[in-house]
């Protein structure tokens, strides 16, 4: 099958096939996802927890994600391989340019993802004239976890939802190429969905996005400590890891997955 891409990924917004994303950090669960028939994979900055053992996402360095970005994409993949730009790599333009440029051309990245609001427009519309995929990432912003103070739902009440509605234009108006919205009210997810051009894929964000990703461990069942409420293990019932991640892509494009109990 051809390789997914920004092109396909905006045909199945408009087609109203949800876009089923996934983690993946290493060669032999990457192949597992891609045949299984997920459209997108990221090597998340997660991987500093899941991988590396640490209770954030911030010590994750570009060279980490671009070895395992490598691994992910040393053979070839029908999906999409998105690679996130870890905490600080996207500072000012210049810096988000070298390191973008560095995750696509020693990682194998065709798209990169930073987390940001109206503030990283610039660099942004920087990528995107020079030619990078964007994927924007919204809502709970675990990069920035610590002026957060918890993984908490974002845009709940109406300013706040204003604001990310605001901040979406503005990234999409930029050139991002996909947004990604994480830990918001179902509501808003939906609504992102409908008023944005760009396909929005969500993570604890309901079902009425155009997309859902969840981190490998979590579908897994084996996240160390406590999952997040978002989160659904696969893996029981499914028997082994193949069909735990068939069943998760089969149910996102069913839309029975994300379902109340996993929303907010
Ligand atoms: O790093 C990550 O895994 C993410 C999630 C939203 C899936 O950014
Ligand atoms: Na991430």
């Amino acid at each position: 099958a051809p390789s997914v891409n920004v092109t396909r990924l905006l045909q199945m917004k408009a087609a109203g096939e949800v876009i089923a994303c996934l983690t993946a950090y290493d060669h032999s669960l990457a192949c597992v996802v891609d045949e299984a028939g997920v459209d997108v994979i990221l090597v998340g900055d997660t991987l500093g927890m899941v991988i590396q053992g640490h209770e954030t996402t911030l010590s994750v360095s570009v060279d980490d994600v671009i070895y395992h970005t490598r691994c992910v994409a040393a053979a070839h993949r029908r999906a999409l391989i998105m690679a996130d730009m870890p905490f600080m790599s996207y500072l000012d333009e210049a810096t988000a340019l070298r390191n973008a440029g560095r995750l696509m051309q020693e990682g194998g990245a065709r798209m990169v993802k930073l987390e940001g609001t109206a503030d990283q427009v610039s660099i942004v519309a920087a990528l995107a004239r020079a030619g990078v995929p964007v994927c924007a990432h919204l809502g709970l912003l675990p990069q920035r976890i610590h002026k957060l103070g918890g993984y908490k739902v974002q845009g709940r009440d109406r300013t706040s939802a204003h604001a990310m509605i605001d901040d979406a234009h503005a990234l999409e108006a930029a050139g991002a190429d996909l947004l990604l919205v994480e830990c918001i009210p179902a509501a808003l997810g939906e609504r992102l969905a409908h008023e944005l051009r760009i396909p929005v894929i969500g993570i604890g964000a309901g079902s009425g996005c155009d997309g859902q990703i969840l981190v490998l461990q979590d579908l897994l069942g084996i996240t160390p400590g406590r999952p997040p409420r978002f989160a659904k293990d696969f893996m029981t019932g499914a028997g082994n890891v193949q069909t735990a991640v068939q069943e998760y892509v089969a149910a996102v494009k069913a839309r029975r997955f994300p379902d109340e109990e996993h929303c907010f």
